[in-house]
């Protein structure tokens, strides 16, 4: 950080002075000041909010990392892209206070448009835009169920959907998330597609989708008067997993056949990061809603829910203070044009293949990487104890991050309970994924000698 950054601090009226720059201190502080559930301090620096570049990002004592996180799937063109800080500059005069929802105003009609258009299916659809990927879920929960007059669920297990009300039930990856808060809504809960450990003991080869049976099982015998079937199309936080298509596909036409909508939940793997606006379509279902998240604000709070018109039954039915200022919808509206004008999406599955094939190399080489997959720029590496018996390494895995973070300056973050996941912003090079690959192969390397 430089004096330049240092004096608007002091303006601020807080007198920061460079020996104060030190992980170590903004750590300690930072504990004592906010509640934050997620960061892990032992793992992690304090990032330096005044530096950044691509995939390179930085802490506030100077040491460079290579970011593979993408700001947890955030980033999808990195820190401070030029053109669009240029873009962003360039419309500093518009108007951003306007209460996106309670008043109409171009760049918001013409981002939902825009969103209609990319999104699997012909049907009419409309969107709301929310301030998180969770809202972002609960809106097109509330829309199915005022839509279908039912209210019950069908969820997975693990699953990721968010931490509040409506979403948090649907939510199961991680017990801290749930433990003593009350089940929002009632959900039917089977295991996520899962072939490297098939919670029902099948082999790929001798597969006879029991995960669908399950379902069509659980519906029999727990009620099948469900308003969706809520599935993300590949499972992120709770272990970075790739459903077969032929598992999702048999999920869809159960929920059909008992009168439902399926609800894909593209907060984490959409905006073209598996190659595809939604990573749903590589499973060629076309959901009835979507939740969007993270990537489509470019960095700032942003989310939609996306459904079938009319979606809701009525004025006033759905509303929140916050949708798409004009700003905001204006650097959205960038980002879809910058991404299809620059075939991101192509590229995305081009650099995923060769983050893949690099990762793969690692497995043959390591005993303890059990699993390499994904979809596009969307990748987890499994860890295990040994390849046979495939038990599970957390403490491992944690042990391979924290070196992998703090000796070989990788940022990179965990998924589940022994999961690497990659979700690297899609300006990432084929030069930074062989460098991604080499710091990875000395963390593991170290980790378990
Ligand atoms: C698939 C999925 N859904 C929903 C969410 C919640 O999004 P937010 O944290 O913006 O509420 C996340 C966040 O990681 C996610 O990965």
């Amino acid at each position: 950080m430089d004096e330049k950054h240092i004096r608007i601090l002091r303006d601020l009226g807080f007198d920061v002075s460079e020996k104060e720059l030190k992980n170590d201190y903004w750590i300690k502080r930072g504990a004592d000041a906010l509640a934050i559930t997620t960061q892990d301090r032992d793992v992690y620096g304090c990032l330096d909010h005044t530096r950044g570049d691509g995939v390179r990002i930085y802490d506030i004592e100077g040491t460079e990392y290579l970011d593979v996180t993408g700001g947890v799937a955030v980033r999808a063109l990195g820190l401070r892209y030029k053109p669009y800080l240029e873009f962003e500059a360039s419309i500093n005069d518009v108007v951003h206070e306007l209460p996106g929802m309670d008043f109409d105003a171009i760049p918001q009609t013409l981002l939902a448009e825009k969103v209609a258009s990319i999104t699997p299916g012909s049907h009419k659809k409309r969107v709301v835009f929310t301030t998180s990927g969770g809202r972002a879920v609960e809106g097109c929960m509330k829309a199915a169920m005022d839509l279908s007059g039912r209210r019950r669920f069908v969820g997975f297990r693990p699953a990721f959907h968010g931490r509040t009300g409506y979403a948090l039930a649907l939510t199961s990856s991680n017990s801290k998330h749930k433990n003593g808060f009350p089940q929002g809504v009632d959900v039917i809960r089977v295991f996520y597609p899962y072939c490297y450990r098939c919670p029902y003991g099948q082999n790929v080869e001798d597969c006879s989708l029991e995960c669908v049976e399950a379902l069509r099982y659980a519906l029999e015998v727990e009620g099948n008067d469900i308003a969706a079937t809520v599935m993300e199309p590949l499972c992120g936080e709770g272990g970075l997993i790739v459903p077969p298509a032929k598992a999702v596909k048999g999920i869809y036409d159960l929920t059909k056949e008992n009168g439902a909508y399926f609800m894909s939940d593209e907060v984490q793997a959409g905006m073209g990061r598996t190659g595809k606006w939604c990573a749903m379509e590589n499973h060629g279902v076309v959901p009835d809603f979507i939740s969007m998240g993270k990537a489509i604000g470019g960095g700032y709070p942003m989310g939609a829910s996306i459904g079938p018109a009319p979606m809701f039954t009525g004025g006033s039915r759905h509303s929140e203070t916050f949708s798409a200022e004009p700003k905001m919808a204006l650097l959205s509206l960038w980002i879809f044009k910058h991404l299809e004008d620059g075939n991101f999406l192509e590229r995305n599955v081009e650099l995923g293949a060769y983050l893949q094939k690099g990762l793969n190399e690692l497995k043959d080489k390591h005993e303890v990487v059990g699993d390499v997959r994904g979809l596009g720029l969307m990748v987890g590496m499994e860890f295990v104890k040994d390849k046979k018996s495939k038990e599970k390494a957390p403490k491992l895995r944690n042990s391979i991050v924290k070196n992998a973070v703090q000796k070989q300056k990788l940022w990179v973050l965990g998924a589940g309970q022994n999961v690497m996941r990659f979700t690297p912003s899609y300006i990432i090079t084929k030069e930074n994924i062989d460098d991604v690959v080499e710091r990875l192969d000395r963390a593991i390397t170290e980790s378990t000698r």
